[in-house]
């Protein structure tokens, strides 16, 4: 006899948390990737980086069907906006969100459009926006302005907007800190993220006050959010007008979420900081190199922000932390390769060539 696993299949977020959207227009059609369900992966090399004594856990978004968080989110778009009868999509975006807007609308047989700042897309997630067939308009000016004209362009008829100014993508990306909470058996102490449009520090908190409202956990985590230093509107307390950093996924000056961010950071006494490109490259090296995690630089601002709080000796002793990783290395290969510039050995293919290659 042949004994065999059952792997059950994952529906998707929304189908998944259905008892937690009720949103979802009645018999609308889901347009669904299988998003979500990503692991929490204990990190203990990574922590001892960071001064230790606590247990960490990474969100690894990276394997989300478009390889960033923003499918969460996308779903529920997209679900929405068929069901609404759209007859375009459009987002302002630094890569991912249009990445994700193109694979969802595509699947949906939605057209869509996306905005992005010209010049400062990663390659990897303009490869995506072409192969999935989205209308690429690339503006003189950066996600701010992008984000503008997009709202301006929402207020035609048949024209949705699939940023997170649209509710229901912080209600599909609240399942990621439901998803956290299911695996842990409860909420972490710490959760660390990286803060851009803000949209999604908005969306875990609301999912950790939802679940400890139904009484699913029974504490809420100090939620720390973490700005690259040239783009840090929400730390300095007023827009930046010409926001730069490596970390080309949150490089915004006027986040649309500010006041989530704000309300998240107070209500449940965390913080919100910044971190230099340096201390961001240094992490995604690190990150990389420790845990064999490769993600793109956006994701080290939370990892060099836990460097630097576990060092000061502020995570105290036993807690729980949790980081999410929101999107995959391979979408920034230019920034990866610049940061490590060791070329392979080019040597004969033979035994004695390749030991003597290592005996350097
Ligand atoms: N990490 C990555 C990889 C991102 O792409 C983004 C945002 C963030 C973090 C920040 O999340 O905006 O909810 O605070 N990317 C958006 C985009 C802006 O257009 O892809 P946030």
């Amino acid at each position: 006899m042949m004994h065999r696993k059952t792997l059950s299949a994952w529906p998707g977020v929304l189908e998944h948390y259905r008892a937690h959207m009720n949103w979802i227009p009645e018999g609308a059609k889901i347009v669904t990737l299988q998003e979500g369900n990503t692991p929490l992966i204990p990190a203990p090399r990574f922590a001892e980086q960071a001064g230790g004594g606590f247990d960490l856990f990474l969100k690894y978004e990276a394997v989300n069907p478009t390889a960033s968080f923003k499918d969460r989110g996308m779903t529920a778009a997209m679900t929405q906006a068929l069901a609404r009868g759209a007859k375009l999509v459009i987002c302002a975006s630094t890569g991912n969100t249009s990445a994700s807007a193109a694979a969802y609308a595509g699947r949906a047989g939605l057209r869509c459009a996306v905005l992005l700042p010209h010049g400062k897309i990663a390659l990897g997630k303009l490869a995506q926006a072409r192969m999935y067939g989205a209308e690429m308009i690339a503006l003189r000016g950066n996600f701010d302005d992008a984000l503008r004209v997009v709202r301006e362009l929402g207020t035609r008829p048949g024209v949705e907007v699939v940023n997170s100014i649209n509710p229901v993508r912080i209600e599909g990306q609240k399942t990621a800190a439901f998803e956290i909470c299911d695996i842990l058996g409860r909420a972490p102490d710490f959760h660390f993220l990286p803060v851009g449009n803000a949209g999604n520090i908005t969306a875990y908190w609301r999912g950790f006050k939802e679940y400890h409202q139904q009484g699913m956990i029974s504490a809420l985590p100090h939620m720390c959010g973490f700005q690259a230093a040239g783009a840090a509107p929400i730390v300095e307390g007023h827009p930046i007008a010409d926001p730069q950093t490596i970390a080309t996924a949150i490089r915004i000056g006027n986040p649309a979420s500010w006041e989530g961010a704000t309300t998240a950071v107070s209500e449940s006494h965390g913080l919100i900081e910044s971190v230099t490109d340096t201390e961001i490259l240094a992490a995604y090296s690190m990150i990389a190199r420790l845990e064999g995690l490769f993600v793109e630089p956006a994701c080290a601002a939370p990892l060099a922000g836990l460097l630097r709080k576990g060092r000061q000796g502020l995570i105290p002793k036993g807690s729980i932390v949790t980081v999410t990783l929101t999107g995959h290395g391979l979408k920034d290969p230019d920034t990866a390769m610049d940061q490590n510039k060791v070329e392979a050995q080019v040597v004969e293919p033979n035994v004695d060539a390749v030991l003597t290659a290592l005996a350097d």
